[in-house]
Formats: structure tokens, C-alpha cells, sequence
């Protein structure tokens, strides 16, 4: 699993570095909206700063025709870094704005993805990441991790290298799913993470732990 964070809440993503192996940050316009009004380009390079350089910092456009993605995109390389992916939806302007901006050699994450075809177009038209949306798809009854393995034999079969970054996740059992199905990576928001290793045993396992120690030899090892 390459772990990415759904957020763009400095503490947590400070805190989650500490102990679990992120290699990436994911924003769009709704998670940057949750950090309540901050500026957004000493923000997000400031996201880059705290993961490091050689993590990717996902940036979404906020435009939805052709022209604006274009340039939404070359403001997002311009203001924060050139190796940032520039997230874009899966329309038909989006699709073109994609196979422009890879052939310019931007770092594309195709994202709002819900159907196993705006993947696979998007992966064609030269997309590094495909961002399926495993919770809303759910919801509309499509079946994301049947879409995910079939994906994987289609990017094998054309040999392409592009790679799913499965989000939009509401609990850990869709995370193990989608895993299973065939993706690599998957970027989780702040209440899936906080759930990975939060299971009530595992805390009750480890008070047991000191306190038979403790009962014994009192609060030191040796
Ligand atoms: O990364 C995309 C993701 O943020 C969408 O998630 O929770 O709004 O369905 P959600």
C-alpha cells in the first residue's frame, strides 16, 4: 500500500508523518475549504515543505472548461512547484486539457472518477494517478472494486504506467477492498486514518501488557 492523506490540515499531516509512511498529499477545493479561508499558496507549499520535496502535493483546478484547466494548471506549477500533480476532473474538456498538460510534461492526477471508462481515457491520454471515487461510487450502486481490478488488466495490457490512487473512502473495510482488487495506492481523509490502528483491542491488549509488568515489577523494565 503507498499511503497518501486526503487533507490538508497542517497538524494532522505533521502528526501522521511521525509514525505512518505517507508518500503524498491529496487537496481539492472542499478539503482546502475545511482549513477555513487560509491563503492558499503559502498553504499548500507549506504541505510540500512538511512531506518533504520528494512526496507529491496533488492540486486540484478549479475550472471546468478547457481554457480554464489549462490555466488554472500552469498557475498551480507556476505558484508552488513544477513536480506538483495537478488534479483534473474527467470530462470531456478535462480529457483534453489532460493529453495538453502531459505533452507539456505536467504531472497530471485524473480525479472524480466514477466509471471504469473516464479511467481508462484518462489513463491514454497520458494521466500519472486515476483518483476512482470508491465511496460515491458505492453509493450510486457502481461497483469500485470490480471497476479497480478490471482497470489493473487494462493498464497491464497497455502496458501503461499509470497509477490508482483509489479516494473517497468512508471506512477501513473499503480500504482492504480496494486493495485487494488491484490498487497500489489510496489517499484516506482524517477519519479513515485515525481508524487504522485504533481498534479498541489493540489499546486494551497493550494497558494489559503494562499493567501485568507493573503489577509485578512496578512502572520500570529493569
Ligand atoms: O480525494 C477525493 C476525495 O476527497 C473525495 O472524497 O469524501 O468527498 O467523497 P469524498
Amino acid at each position: 500500500m503507498k499511503l497518501v492523506l486526503d487533507t490538508a490540515n497542517i497538524e494532522k499531516v505533521k502528526e501522521y508523518i511521525e509514525y505512518l509512511p505517507v508518500e503524498g498529499v491529496t487537496t481539492n477545493p472542499s478539503i482546502l475549504k475545511k482549513e477555513g479561508g487560509v491563503e492558499p499558496i503559502q498553504h499548500l507549499k507549506r504541505l510540500q515543505e512538511i512531506i518533504g520535496r520528494d512526496k507529491d502535493l496533488h492540486v486540484q483546478v478549479i475550472a471546468n472548461d478547457y481554457q480554464g484547466i489549462l490555466d488554472d494548471a500552469h498557475r498551480i506549477v507556476e505558484n508552488i512547484n513544477d513536480r506538483v500533480c495537478v488534479k483534473v476532473p474527467v470530462t470531456n474538456d478535462g480529457l483534453k486539457a489532460i493529453k495538453r498538460l502531459t505533452r507539456e510534461g505536467i504531472r497530471i492526477t485524473a480525479t472524480a472518477i466514477y466509471t471504469d471508462m473516464q479511467a481508462l481515457l484518462a489513463a491514454e491520454m497520458g494521466a500519472e494517478f486515476l483518483a476512482p471515487y470508491i465511496n460515491r461510487m458505492e453509493n450510486l450502486g457502481i461497483d469500485p472494486y470490480e471497476t479497480i481490478y478490471w482497470l489493473n488488466g487494462q493498464l497491464e495490457r497497455s502496458g501503461l504506467e499509470t497509477k490508482i490512487l483509489a479516494a473517497s473512502f468512508k471506512n477501513v473495510s473499503q480500504v482492504t477492498k480496494t486493495l485487494s482488487a488491484g490498487a497500489e495506492w489510496v489517499t484516506l481523509g482524517e477519519g479513515v486514518v485515525d481508524k487504522l490502528l485504533g481498534h479498541a483491542n489493540v489499546q486494551e491488549a497493550v494497558r494489559d501488557f503494562s499493567k501485568d509488568w507493573e503489577d509485578v515489577y512496578g512502572r520500570q523494565i529493569f
